[in-house]
């Protein structure tokens, strides 16, 4: 992406519809999204597309598997990818579903025409094929055991009659893209497997199956009915019908897209497949394939079976959608692998959102409040300021490039640096000394300069945290749109004279103690985290709502079992947490922290039983250790541990 682009275009891969929205899809959205808010605050004509990959052989299975027609599955699982962008304010221009006629046309169109260009030939397949990936692979890719080299899940034997596409024939033109495009792909690292793989040479690819039919048939003039397309022709194919492609062709004037966003693991087709079909089709090639990296839980990987995986509802709910967002682009380098912890998330919105963003606004409403009676001039910010305000105006204009290079952690770490600035200022120049010496034209000036950084600073940011800049509009009375831009940070100017609304914390703090609590109940499936001993005030749990389903694999991977409390003592300076030594039945006793001290006292626990979470990572809260969670319901009337009716041997099984 660059500035001087005029018509953007940003694309996520399209997601599955057999699988829940996790932190993986709401990772490249929410960079997408990015990109495509701060591409129109530039003034760009801009177009993002995002949507779902309804076809193919795994989609019936999993319809088929519960009952329900692929389409009917389809519908539903769509509309709840659709319905969390929406909630999540994602600004797409299209959402694109493969069962859409327009798309089905557009797929038909394209599969012609690269017939008539020759690119198309019947033939017969014969190769392993994994139904998970929707892939097919040569005997010598496979692993030794027979397993896909992408999941590792069996793969089966696939023999049928097949139409192929002479993907063989564009070797050399790829390798030459590649080389005559050298940010084509993003990271540039990522280029080389490409390249490596490609030169390899190239097998051409099975583009049709006979053995099911859920998927786009070939066209009419083709004749041959029992084809349907493979699902990753028609898949890749949505990123121009989308546009209109090979029906009304009204927003074809976005092709090439500037930034194709993928995962790691379907680099290849779109590296390679993806650029190969538009030659075939005589269309330009993208402007840039630009992988990220896998997230982890924990440091573990994220699995259905092991209920570890991040549901972002659930955890945009709980800490707030902009503190996510920011999350997801400031922890990570685009394109590598990064890790989910709720103690990594909370530490960044204690630092970074509140002590760094959320605080220098407080001090401009403090001062401007206390000294001005909300009035901030900026007259005289270049007459006391000039060296900071350069400094200032510098580091955003330089930060931009890191955004068109995809590099966002970069990007926000530039603006942070702005605000170390401000906060810096006020503790140099002392504006309270200032206003006990009468030199109010020089504490205005400084109270000032600070409000421009924050101005600045929240137009550069609108893009990452859309609704606290929102806030931070509001109360410095300012507007960030394409005219603020241009003047702020593009012409280098001040804001005018203004008056501060008071608001409230944009990011209030995580108090310590509920951090640990909430790490503690971090590895537990949300049904269980609902009647945890976590204090729900602040962290709150929406209702489950069916996405957040579990099946009973997932409950069972909850170890729950009943423990006697052997001893129990108050944690010196907490308001909340007890000590507890509770026998699990192991031999030997297991130190729980609790956030229960309000409701019970130490003594009156001792010999009673709980139940308990035997399968927690242990965390520490505190500086103590804690192994397990007690269970436990909190309404109105308070909080009571969940125990057995009749005393149970200390170790027994919750089922
Ligand atoms: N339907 C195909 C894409 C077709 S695009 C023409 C597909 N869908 S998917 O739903 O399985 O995956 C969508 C995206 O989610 C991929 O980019 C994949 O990399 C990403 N992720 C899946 N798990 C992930 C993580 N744990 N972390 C980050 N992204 C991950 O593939």
């Amino acid at each position: 992406m660059s500035q001087k682009d005029n018509t953007i275009y940003i694309t996520t891969p399209i997601y599955y519809v057999n699988d829940v929205a996790h932190i993986g899809h709401a990772y490249t959205t929410i960079i997408a999204d990015t990109l495509a808010r701060y591409a129109r605050l530039t003034g760009n004509k801009t177009f993002f597309l995002t949507g779902t990959d309804e076809h193919g052989q795994k989609i019936e299975t999993s319809a088929a598997a519960r009952g329900k027609s692929p389409k009917e599955y389809a519908d539903e699982v769509s509309g709840k990818f659709r319905a969390l962008w929406d909630d999540f304010g994602i600004t797409y221009d299209r959402f694109i579903r493969t069962t859409d006629e327009e798309h089905k046309i557009g797929v038909q169109k394209a599969f012609q025409k690269m017939f008539d260009n020759g690119d198309i030939y019947k033939g017969n397949y014969e190769g392993n094929y994994c139904v998970s990936c929707e892939t097919f692979y040569t005997d010598a890719q496979l692993l030794d055991n027979a397993g896909c080299p992408d999941c590792g899940r069996p793969t089966t034997i696939v023999k049928e009659e097949s139409y192929f596409f002479a993907l063989s024939k564009y070797q050399d033109r790829l390798l030459k893209l590649y080389e005559e495009n050298p940010s084509f792909i993003l990271p540039k690292a990522k280029a080389k497997e490409i390249v490596n793989f490609v030169s390899g040479g190239l097998n051409d690819l099975s583009i049709s199956r006979t053995s099911f039919d859920w998927g786009v048939k070939l066209p009419a003039s083709m004749n041959d009915d029992k084809h349907v397309m493979y699902v990753w022709l028609d898949a890749l194919l949505n990123y121009i019908t989308a546009l209109g492609y090979g029906d009304d062709e009204k927003n074809m004037e976005f092709w090439p897209a500037n930034i194709q966003l993928v995962g790691k693991d379907i680099l290849r087709f779109h590296a390679i497949f993806w650029p190969a079909f538009l030659m075939s089709l005589d269309l330009p090639m993208p402007k840039h394939i630009a992988a990220h990296g896998w997230w982890t839980r924990d440091g573990e990987k994220m699995s259905k079976s092991k209920g570890n995986v991040v549901d972002p509802k659930e955890i945009a709910d709980a800490y707030g959608l902009d503190a996510f967002r920011y999350f997801l682009l400031r922890e990570v380098p685009f394109g590598q692998d990064g890790d989910f912890s709720q103690r990594a998330l909370m530490d960044r919105i204690n630092s970074d959102l509140g002590n760094d963003l959320g605080n220098l606004l407080n001090r401009i409403i403090g001062m401007s409040g206390k000294y001005f009676d909300y009035k901030v001039s900026s007259k005289d910010v270049l007459k006391y300021h000039e060296k900071e305000m350069k400094e200032v105006d510098a580091l955003l204009e330089g930060s931009e490039e890191f955004l068109y290079h995809l590099q966002i952690n970069r990007f926000l770490e530039e603006i942070w640096k702005v605000l170390t600035i401000g906060n810096k200022a006020i503790g140099d120049y002392e504006p309270w000394n200032m206003m006990k010496d009468g030199k109010t034209q020089q504490a205005m000036a400084l109270v000032a300069l600070i409000t421009n950084i924050m101005a600045k600073v929240a137009v550069l940011l609108k893009s990452v945290l859309p609704s606290k800049v929102a806030e931070i509009e509001k109360s410095l009375g300012i507007t960030v749109d394409t005219q603020s831009y241009i003047s702020l940070i593009k012409n280098k100017e001040l804001i005018s004279d203004t008056t501060i609304t008071k608001i409230d914390a944009l990011f209030p703090r995580i108090e310590e103690e509920l951090i640990a609590t909430a790490v503690s109940s971090s590895t537990v499936t949300e049904t269980a985290k609902k009647c945890c001993t976590s204090d729900t005030k602040e962290i709150k749990v929406e209702k489950q709502d069916d996405a957040n389903l579990i099946t009973i694999d997932q409950f069972f991977g909850t170890s729950l079992k009943i423990g006697t409390i052997v001893e129990a003592e108050e944690v010196p300076k907490s308001a909340k947490l007890l000590k507890l030594q509770v026998d699990l039945g192991e031999g030997r006793n297991r130190q729980i922290l609790a956030g229960i001290k309000e409701y019970y006292s130490a003594e009156s626990l001792i010999g009673t039983q709980a139940c308990v979470v035997a399968n927690l990572k242990p965390a520490k809260l505190m500086g103590m250790l804690s192994e397990g969670m007690l269970l436990a319901a909190k309404d109105e009337n308070g909080l009571h541990l969940l125990r057995p009716e009749a005393p149970k041997k200390s170790g027994t099984k919750v089922s």
